[in-house]
């Protein structure tokens, strides 16, 4: 990726309206900014979160810290299940409250849209009163959120052996229901030994698809169960982990257009040794995405850039990719390519400068965060 040496974006009502090399002499403005040699990039997205939740899972750290892996904790009750109880307890304001600091923490490193996740309610209540909260976040902040039903992330105590009831409770009632209210944009499911299987994961998927919704998925995290090529099938916006996709899943993808959402910050936390197949990815042409999975169990971090520098540390992804990862194809990732993630006439304006000479040093850099300036729909707002 190579920066242009100078260069103008004309922003009108919130879009883009030109961009060029130099100001064209008819040009008025009605205000004018400087960048003073900044880097100016898209404004980043992050496609990959469950910022909504209650709680922290400092202590299940400390356990793995002893030897206890992940599935083990989530086997015991632990895991999902713990911050769903502290998520279904928690009142909306202190819910929100709590997320939305996370929320500002994104957006003081650069993100000007985000997806939003449910995922720790499990119940038709608690599910609407994580995307209620979700939805009230972007009214109050200046970003844009997109919201995903993962309703399907793991199973509700009062169902437990009961597994295909509950898929029968999501299709039935919290997915419409949901859709009825007009809080979900999307709908995603946690295919994996702890959480669903293929068939289940079928069955949300068809229930999504009835009500006109897109699909994502959490697909070969911590095992292969084909959920890539499920995935796939279902024409879905994202196949999203990927640590254990074969070849099949990979291509299935590519024909699709299935974007493959890549999330760094779990693989390290949970000290995966098995990174996602890369060099597979690119062969196929399968557009990467990056993104935090900001969640208290896998993934505690708001820092995207940071998912950039372990993009390409622990993944051997390009700078250039990485920062693709956050802008064009995390656009993509959420089915918003045609309004953002580039810097291009009739998108909308929502713009960074970064204290840096040059893109592969947003990568490069560890935990550091140089964003000077944030525009949101060309307003400038910092968080
Ligand atoms: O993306 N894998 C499933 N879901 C989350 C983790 C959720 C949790 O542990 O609370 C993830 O890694
Ligand atoms: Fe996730």
């Amino acid at each position: 990726m190579t920066p242009s040496a100078a260069g103008f974006v004309a922003i009108e009502a919130g879009r883009i309206a030109q961009v060029g090399a130099a100001v064209p002499s008819g040009l008025q403005a009605a205000h004018e900014i400087d960048g003073e040699g900044a880097l100016l990039t898209p404004g980043l997205i992050d496609c990959h979160t469950h910022l909504v939740y209650a709680g922290n899972r400092a202590r299940e750290f400390e356990l793995r810290l002893q030897g206890a892996s992940y599935e083990e904790i989530a086997r015991a009750g632990g895991g999902i299940r713990s911050t769903v109880r502290l998520t279904r307890e928690a009142d909306e304001p202190s819910l929100e409250a709590a997320s939305a600091q996370r929320l500002r923490e994104l957006m003081r490193h650069g993100v000007t849209t985000v997806e939003i996740k449910s995922g720790y309610g499990l119940s038709l209540d608690a599910e609407l009163k994580c995307l209620r909260v979700a939805r009230r976040l972007a009214e109050r902040h200046a970003v844009d959120v997109r919201t995903t039903l993962l309703a399907a992330h793991a199973l509700p105590p009062e169902f437990e052996g009961r597994a295909d009831a509950y898929i029968d409770e999501i299709a039935g009632r919290i997915l419409p229901e949901a859709a009825r209210l007009g809080l979900a944009d999307a709908v995603d499911a946690f295919c994996d030994t702890i959480g669903f299987t293929p068939a289940q994961t079928r069955r949300v998927f068809e229930a999504a698809h009835a009500l006109g919704l897109p699909v994502k998925l959490h697909a070969e995290q911590l095992s292969n169960q084909h959920g890539a090529a499920l995935a796939a099938e279902f024409g879905a916006l994202s196949a999203d982990h990927l640590e254990h996709v074969d070849e099949a899943g990979v291509a299935a993808m590519a024909r699709a257009g299935t974007v493959a959402v890549l999330l760094p910050g779990a693989y390290y936390f949970l000290r995966d040794a098995t990174p996602p197949p890369i060099a597979l990815l690119r062969r196929h042409g399968v557009p990467m995405a990056l993104a935090t999975d900001c969640n208290p169990g896998t993934s505690p971090t708001t820092h995207l850039p940071l998912m950039l520098n372990m993009a390409c540390t622990l993944f051997r992804m390009t700078a250039a990719e990485a920062l693709l990862g956050v802008t064009r194809h995390a656009a993509r990732a959420l089915g918003l390519q045609a309004s953002r993630g580039t810097i291009e006439a009739g998108k909308q304006a929502d713009l960074c400068l970064w204290a840096v000479d040059h893109p592969a040093e947003l990568a490069y850099a560890i935990g550091a965060s140089p964003l000077r300036r944030r525009f949101h729909h060309g307003r400038e707002q910092l968080p």
